[in-house]
């Protein structure tokens, strides 16, 4: 491993890094991806170190991923919901994490829907923060365990033509993939109905299509995201079978596919609207190893932030 030193006391999105640290962290999962592989998977890495899971919107793979990687990491951990919390009784986001701070915890995990709530925690704890996932802003951690897995499969980023199709105007992962993959040198194109992947994001330093077929055909990596239509405030298409129809990978679109592409997707999917199950569970398809990969990613995220936090 490189001689880079991690200075960072938070996570909070894949924005403020540069591109040394995306890999010296990648670097770091490739070493705790190792521990799992062996027959104990523990490591004292964060013996003493209390860590608090703030989930405030429903998840299954980061909540979990973040739990056992704690676990594997050896710290303390408690789990804490909106809904259990004294938040249903009036009190604020800022009193409940500051209360939670004077019980002496190391680091918060936390899910929100609100975007910039995790950056409004770090600012004012001496905990480190992990953005888990904030509204519609940031998701660094999704974003970091698909790096890693497209790394793991082709080798490299630099180069590599990358298409995220779909719901980019509601989707956090969008938004943490192309800083991530802009900032290690790959070509990024987002593919959408207008509406939902608006030329804007051209300022950036991305491509904007709206033919799935036209941005797929020379991709390496094709990452389908999730329509999400708890964030939808209106119809951004006129029905869920002509989305499926124009922006769905199916056995019909995937046909423009290069036959090494590999076929990416956040979870949860909507089988056969965004993507058909069939190539969700097919031979291209790297969704599970993501899942894999987001254990040594948070694993790596919490023993880095954990060693400049101020407690
Ligand atoms: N990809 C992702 O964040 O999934 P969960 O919402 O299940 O955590």
């Amino acid at each position: 491993m490189s001689a880079f030193q991690w200075t960072r006391k938070d996570l909070l999105s894949l924005y403020d890094l540069e591109a040394e640290e995306i890999s010296f962290i990648l670097d770091t999962a490739a070493e705790f991806k190792k521990v799992s592989a062996r027959q104990v998977k523990k490591v004292p890495a964060l013996r003493g170190k209390t860590v608090v899971n703030f989930f405030f919107e429903p998840s299954t793979r980061t909540r979990v991923s973040f739990e056992l990687a704690e676990q594997r990491l050896s710290a303390d951990i408690v789990n804490v919901t909106a809904s259990t919390s004294s938040l249903t009784k009036g009190e604020t986001l800022l009193d409940t994490v500051r209360n939670i701070e004077a019980l002496n915890v190391d680091l918060l995990v936390m899910r929100h829907p609100v975007p910039g709530a995790a950056n409004f925690v770090a600012e004012r704890v001496g905990a480190s923060v992990v953005n888990a996932g904030d509204g519609a802003h940031s998701h660094p951690t999704q974003a970091l365990l698909d790096l890693f897995t497209i790394r793991e499969h082709k080798g490299r980023i630099k180069g590599l033509k990358v298409a995220i199709v779909g719901d980019i105007m509601h989707s956090r992962v969008a938004r943490s993939n192309l800083w991530g993959l802009l900032k290690l040198g790959a070509e990024v194109t987002l593919v959408g109905p207008s509406t939902l992947a608006p030329k804007e994001f051209e300022d950036v330093g991305v491509k904007v299509c709206h033919n799935l077929e036209e941005a797929i055909c020379d991709a390496d990596v094709v990452n389908m995201l999730r329509i999400q239509r708890e964030r939808q405030e209106s119809g951004f298409f006129p029905s869920t079978g002509e989305y499926a129809r124009f922006f769905g990978l199916n056995s019909h679109t995937a046909r423009f596919l290069k036959k090494d592409a590999l076929i990416m997707h956040p979870g949860p999917i909507n089988r056969d609207v965004e993507l058909s199950s069939e190539l969700a569970d097919g031979e291209r398809s790297v969704i599970l190893e993501q899942v894999t990969n987001g254990l040594a990613v948070r694993m790596a995220v919490l023993f880095l932030v954990a060693g400049c936090n101020k407690n």
